[in-house]
């Protein structure tokens, strides 16, 4: 047997029957009309919602599951960065391997068949671990994207441009930056536009940690949005974190904001890691450390949210269920009108998708490669369940 029919089935906010064939989407009927009998012998599953896989924007699977091998006893994300480098001439390409391995069956066991991960170019060892689970996932169906991050900047050190050099040469699906770690604000900005010219060379895209910090003073995104309008590069662009825009004074933050709405960059937001990497400078009130998604929405910007870590040297939790991302994106980004709810869920299937080229389709035709939840978007949100995962690749033809 290897049809199924789902009934009464909300499918993009309409209620309607999905006939699967195979490994194809065979039929979707609107269950206000003609409705789809169910075939003998074919599975049926009724209620709730369908969706397309989820994807993941923004991860570090070099360092996944690190974290009891490495506490982080401020909760800072200095120290975090301390603590990584500290452990990372130890890594081998087996530990790598393995540990990104388990995060990524993590993953696909909660409906999350793209990932793009940051690597840190300090570690060969980890980019070529990476670089060669790519291959081995491609065969599976899944997508792995990996950027080029250093960590510890470009520019700060001898040697640390030329390994990021090296690795983006290695083949990495996008360059990566931390401007706002760089020693001065002039070298952040360099730094920025280094990243922009490596991509151009390679012909990849470019995703950068970009203000990862409360301090107001740290301007990288209004750097980043004009070097993407001058070459044109809409949709080729990632700006993560953007926590510093949450604390900007209020008429520089709406500039910056139109002038990512212009430039077509993608923001990511990490509200698992930034609610407690962020406000540790802060006496109380303790700021909230999550870019504001509201303001970003209303001026027509996408943004996305990643988990980002997985039990690593940065944030001691993690499921890489993306659901818990958006949940707490909710409750950091007072999201929580129905319409900001199902946006949140929705990103995860949606937005989320923009690294990687856009949604999948779900209409007839389309591998059936879906999600089905037991619910609408806010019992998800709500209730963060496992969805029943359907795999193209693993079915019968
Ligand atoms: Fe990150």
């Amino acid at each position: 047997m290897s049809g199924i029919l789902f009934t009464d089935v909300l499918v993009e906010g309409r209620r309607c029957d999905l006939r699967v064939e195979g490994r194809r989407i065979a039929t979707i009927a609107d269950a206000q009309g003609s409705r789809l009998a169910p075939r003998a012998g074919e599975e049926v599953r009724s209620g709730g919602m369908l969706t397309v896989p989820l994807a993941e924007p923004h991860v570090h699977l070099d360092a996944t599951l690190l974290g009891a091998r490495t506490p982080n006893v401020s909760g800072t994300l200095r120290e975090g960065i301390a603590n990584w480098a500290a452990v990372r001439p130890s890594l081998t390409h087996a530990d790598v391997q393995a540990r990104a391995r388990e995060t990524v069956d993590r993953y696909l066991s909660w409906g999350c068949t793209r990932i793009r991960t940051h690597v840190d170019t300090g570690s060969r060892v980890a980019a070529e671990a990476l670089l060669d689970l790519r291959e081995q996932l491609a065969a599976e169906g899944v997508t792995l994207q990996v950027v080029a991050f250093p960590q510890e900047g470009i520019l700060r050190a001898p040697g640390r441009r030329e390994a990021w050099e090296e690795v983006v040469a290695m083949g990495c699906d996008a360059v990566g930056a931390i401007p706002h770690f760089e020693r001065t604000t002039e070298e952040g900005w360099e730094s920025v536009r280094l990243a922009f010219e490596l991509a151009e060379r390679h012909g990849i895209m470019v995703d950068l940690h970009c203000d990862e910090t409360d301090d107001p003073g740290s301007r990288n995104l209004e750097v980043v949005c004009a070097e993407t309008l001058k070459r044109g590069w809409s949709g080729r662009v990632v700006a993560g974190h953007c926590a510093a825009l949450h604390s900007y004074p209020a008429p520089y933050r709406a500039k910056v904001i139109e002038l990512v709405a212009a430039s077509g960059v993608l923001v990511v937001a990490n509200p698992l890691d930034n609610v407690v990497l962020q406000g540790r400078y802060d006496d109380y009130p303790r700021r909230r450390g999550m870019t504001p998604v509201d303001l970003l929405w209303d001026a027509g910007v996408p943004v996305g949210f990643g988990h980002d870590s997985i039990r690593d040297p940065w944030y001691p939790l993690g499921t890489a269920n993306l659901v818990d991302a958006a949940h707490m994106a909710a409750h950091l980004g007072h999201l929580t009108s129905v319409a900001q709810l199902q946006r949140a869920f929705r990103t995860l299937h949606a937005d989320n998708h923009i690294p990687f080229g856009g949604p999948p389709r779900l209409d007839p035709g389309a591998p059936a490669d879906l999600l089905h939840w037991p619910g609408d978007a806010i019992d998800v949100l709500r209730e963060r369940p496992r969805p029943f995962v359907l795999r193209a690749t693993t079915r019968p033809s």
